[in-house]
């Protein structure tokens, strides 16, 4: 039976992530929209879009009473000024699911007026139901609602202890990111190796989704896939004595997800 112990949902900010998420519950029909309740200070298109599927749309206190999981989506600097507001108009047994970067349970319990808290956070695939979420709750009632509402649009991580949060967002939430600046440089290494702007766009692009999927779908391990692309003494070989050696990705992505974690931990105070 389909755990539907979420609903009503309440989503408190609708940019990138918050959008993000409407578009993946809708793909996965994870709930009815009527079942959802949205607060954005501006006109967003998923939101409409959702609203013509019977979500509502910056409903009054009021309509707040029966709300069992409020999933809070702003920025880590906007939650501390609006949770006051709602401390005072939820009910007492709602849980608060954060999808903030950084921002510790303890202290969105204690501005939320002790409800229980999930963390929570989504890679932007989850617009398409196909990301990865990390999930740490210490209530257990908490992380299942969390869960039941993040496995439709991905595939969830529980983490056991908090502090792992902050790792499993530099390695997750932020590397759609790193993928991307990837791409550009290889796209940018093409051109300076002669290749037109076009034709590099065209290969680089095109080649690093079909080998993102084929990862996916072969469920091989990266070695293997290597493997199968680099023969000894080859054109690849080559190019990969330069990405390991000294200096190459290993240290280079140690260093990067050092940098995230870093910032994580600035952004909880
Ligand atoms: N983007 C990602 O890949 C990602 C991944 C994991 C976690 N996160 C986390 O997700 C959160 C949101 O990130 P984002 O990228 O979606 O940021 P964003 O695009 O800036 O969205 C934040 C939204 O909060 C809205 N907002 C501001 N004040 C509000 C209020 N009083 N009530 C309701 N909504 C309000 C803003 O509305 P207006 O547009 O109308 O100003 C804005 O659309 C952040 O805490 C971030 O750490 C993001």
């Amino acid at each position: 039976m389909t755990d539907r112990s979420f609903s009503p949902v309440l989503l408190v900010g609708a940019g990138r992530m918050g959008q993000a998420l409407i578009q993946g519950w809708r793909r996965a029909n994870a709930f009815p929209f009527s079942d959802l309740l949205i607060r954005t200070p501006s006109q967003k298109p998923e939101c409409d879009a959702a609203a013509a599927e019977g979500a509502a749309l910056n409903p009054p206190d009021a309509d707040l009473a029966n709300v069992r999981t409020v999933v809070l989506c702003v920025k880590p600097q906007k939650w501390r000024e609006i949770a006051p507001a709602y401390d005072a108009v939820l009910p007492k047994d709602a849980v608060i699911v954060s999808v903030l970067v950084g921002t510790r349970a303890a202290d969105l319990e204690a501005r939320f007026g002790g409800r229980r808290v999930a963390r929570v956070l989504p890679t932007t695939g989850v617009a398409r139901a196909e990301g990865v979420t990390s999930l740490y709750a210490a209530d257990p009632e908490a992380r299942a609602r969390a869960a039941a509402l993040f496995a439709p649009i991905s595939a969830v991580v529980e983490l056991e202890r908090e502090e792992l949060m902050d790792a499993a967002g530099a390695v997750s939430a932020s590397a759609p990111a790193y993928l991307y600046a990837f791409t550009q440089a290889l796209e940018d290494a093409g051109v300076s190796a002669g290749l037109p702007v076009e034709a590099a766009r065209t290969l680089a692009r095109g080649t690093i989704a079909s080998a993102a999927a084929l990862m996916a779908e072969s469920g091989a391990e990266p070695a293997d896939l290597i493997a199968q692309v680099a023969s000894p003494g080859g054109t690849t070989r080559a190019a990969l004595g330069v990405l390991t050696g000294e200096g190459g990705l290993e240290p280079l992505l140690r260093d990067a997800v050092a940098a995230a974690v870093k910032r994580a931990q600035d952004l909880a105070g």
